[in-house]
């Protein structure tokens, strides 16, 4: 069974990696942020204060989040929502981090990201795979780019979901929630000794993808 982990800040190209190289090995891909970004959404959904980690925690182990595959596309469920588009809105994004700096929160998270990667082949992406979700991964990538580059891919990203936004807002939240995932006391996003890091600033999807591709049949 094959654990690739891939870890990074905002908009470094993950997601769309992760995706690819996941449909290209036939593995399960589970994409983490899509977790911490469906709770969000829920506590938005039910009032719950994001402020009170007691209450959020509560809400956690009542919250069914699963993935679902339809056709190439992957959907992501909260109990019983599709809620795939609406976790990507500015509103979800600008909470997210918070709701991820709970360490009673993340503890869950990891277990179930645990038991969903368990008996299969799997690529994961996140900000702690590497170190805390799949301490024995075969192989740990951390994919990054420069502000500059990320906040213009978040920007295609959301005006593809038809989200007017202005770079410099999108710069500004990419910067501060790269503090807030880095500043956390578990499961901050940091590069291990054990990554491969992968600037992605000058690359295409599919040169990254080519790349991981090279050092996984390398090795
Ligand atoms: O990858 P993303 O932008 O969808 O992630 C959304 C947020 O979730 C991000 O600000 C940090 C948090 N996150 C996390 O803390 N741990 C993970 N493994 C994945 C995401």
């Amino acid at each position: 069974m094959m654990k690739i982990a891939i870890d990074g800040p905002a908009g470094a190209g993950k997601s769309t990696v992760a995706k690819t190289l996941s449909q290209l090995m036939s593995y399960i891909y589970i994409d983490t942020g899509a977790m911490y970004r469906s709770l969000t959404w829920k506590a938005l959904q039910t009032g719950t204060n994001l402020d009170d980690e007691k209450a959020l925690y509560e809400l956690a182990t009542n919250t069914n989040i699963h993935f679902q595959k339809d056709n190439s596309q992957q959907k992501v469920f909260c109990d019983s929502f599709d809620v795939s588009e609406e976790i990507r809105s500015p509103q979800v994004s600008s909470y997210v981090s918070k709701l991820a700096s709970y360490p009673s929160i993340r503890q869950l998270m990891v277990q179930r990201q645990q038991e969903m990667a368990c008996n299969h082949s799997v690529v994961m992406d996140g900000r702690d795979i590497g170190e805390c979700v799949l301490p024995d991964a075969d192989f740990k990538f951390f994919l990054t780019a420069s502000i500059a580059e990320r906040a213009r891919r978040r920007l295609a990203e959301m005006k593809s979901q038809g989200y007017e936004q202005q770079l410099e807002a999108i710069r500004d939240e990419i910067i501060k929630r790269d503090e807030d995932d880095a500043r956390r006391e578990v499961g901050a996003l940091k590069v291990l000794p054990d990554s491969i890091v992968i600037d992605t600033s000058n690359m295409t999807i599919e040169q990254v993808v080519e790349k991981i591709l090279a050092i996984i049949r390398e090795d």
